[in-house]
């Protein structure tokens, strides 16, 4: 019987594929990808499983991933200030080239001769799966299942995992598609595909509404290490716990809301809202010290780096060759980028309000309007003839 492991999230899509894999003679091993997607009420991994197994899997593997996530995504994408445009901080995006190395790691142990994911034929998901088993072993068959069955509407796949005995709880019918990590979380479909209006208040999950925060300002100071944060508030922290610590604080301040149109990949434009409390305030607070400590040449460059970056994360081309030259340029950048930033979060805003580092190169006697000034400002009209020479007529 021909093997296949499928990502599994334990959801109606991928609880229907395993059904339906079954169905077209594979034997299917599951694997649950602990992201730090914080399961829904009621869930646990126990749960998962035991639905997983129910659909017809013949086993089911649950891993951890949440350091491994932050360590070695999350903290070069946190290095590279890398956004997708200008607004997404990319907690999907960084997580799927991660579930599929694993796919295809389990697919070797296992002997299987293909894998699977859930994603719709409309995302840039199915390509950032695909695209990354692909380059790490382009033997593998890929079957997506949503692409191919014949259910029309999410009724029809309730119908089938009830003949199927799949217990789905269909009572909360959600009224958005959410994917959650502990980078962030993407909201699309459902009121959100109106563009004229507002997200409503109960489609942020992790996030208080900025308008319902008290008037005081919450100050917090981030201290970095070579890019790398390390301390909030003076207190020592393991990357994730750093990462959980600042998306509460974050979120009570109703920090990293983001509403965009964003254009996919599949040149689809998508409206979908974004959560990312602790992305956000470390986003700012790194290129805040990267202001201070890099030369004006370097931060200028590494913003077209960064550009770059976000869209090789977005396109699924985590493991390019391109990818990884430019991370080979952005730690050469981090050397010193160390030292503390203080934020001041207020009503869903995050604002960079002191820093310091000693690798700083600001000079006070250099800048200065006061007492102590040691720019010598005849300098100036030479170097500005000069400068403006090429250009006057
Ligand atoms: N648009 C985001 C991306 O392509 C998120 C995709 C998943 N979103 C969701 N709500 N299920 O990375």
């Amino acid at each position: 019987m021909k093997k296949i492991v499928l990502a599994y999230s334990g959801g109606l899509d991928t609880s229907c594929a395993v059904r339906w894999l079954k169905e077209r003679g594979f034997e299917v091993v599951c694997f649950v990808a602990d992201l730090g997607q914080g399961l829904g009420e009621g869930e646990d991994f126990q749960a998962i499983e035991g639905r997983a197994l129910v659909a017809g899997a013949s086993k089911v593997y649950i891993k951890d991933l949440q350091d491994e996530f932050v360590q070695d995504f999350v903290l070069p994408a946190l290095k590279a200030n890398a956004i997708y445009e200008g607004k997404y901080l990319l907690a999907t995006a960084l997580g799927r080239p991660l579930i599929a190395k694993y796919l295809v790691e389990l697919a070797h142990k296992e002997k299987a001769s293909a894998v699977a994911h859930g994603c719709t034929g409309k995302g840039n998901d199915q390509v950032r799966f695909e695209v990354t088993v692909g380059i790490l072993d382009p033997k593998l068959e890929i079957i997506a299942p949503v692409r191919e069955w014949e259910f029309k509407s999410r009724e029809e796949e309730i119908e089938y995992a009830h003949m199927s005995n799949i217990p789905i709880d269909v009572s909360k019918k959600k009224p958005y598609s959410i994917d959650r990590n502990i980078w962030g979380i993407s909201i699309e479909a459902g009121v959100l595909e109106n563009l004229e209006q507002e997200a409503p208040e109960d489609a942020y999950l992790l996030t208080k509404s900025p308008t319902q925060i008290s008037t005081y300002p919450k100050y917090l100071e981030v201290y970095f290490e070579k890019g790398v944060p390390k301390k909030i508030d003076g207190k020592t922290y393991k990357l994730k716990s750093l990462i959980n610590h600042l998306n509460e604080v974050g979120g009570l301040y109703g920090v990293g809301r983001m509403d965009l149109v964003e254009n996919r990949l599949v040149g689809i434009k998508s409206r979908e809202i974004y959560e990312a409390p602790a992305a956000t305030i470390l986003y700012t607070a790194h290129k805040e010290l990267e202001s201070l400590v890099l030369d004006r040449e370097l931060a200028h460059f590494k913003e077209i780096i960064s550009l770059k970056y976000s869209e090789l994360v977005y396109y699924g081309l985590w493991y390019s060759p391109l990818k990884e030259a430019l991370d080979s340029f952005v730690n050469s950048t981090q050397k010193q980028v160390s030292g503390s930033i203080k934020l001041k979060l207020f009503k869903g805003s995050c604002i960079p309000v002191g820093r310091k580092s000693p690798y700083s190169l600001y000079k006070k006697e250099l800048s200065t309007y006061g007492k102590g000034d040691k720019f010598d400002q005849k300098l100036a009209e030479g170097f500005i003839k000069i400068w403006g020479m090429p250009y006057k007529r």
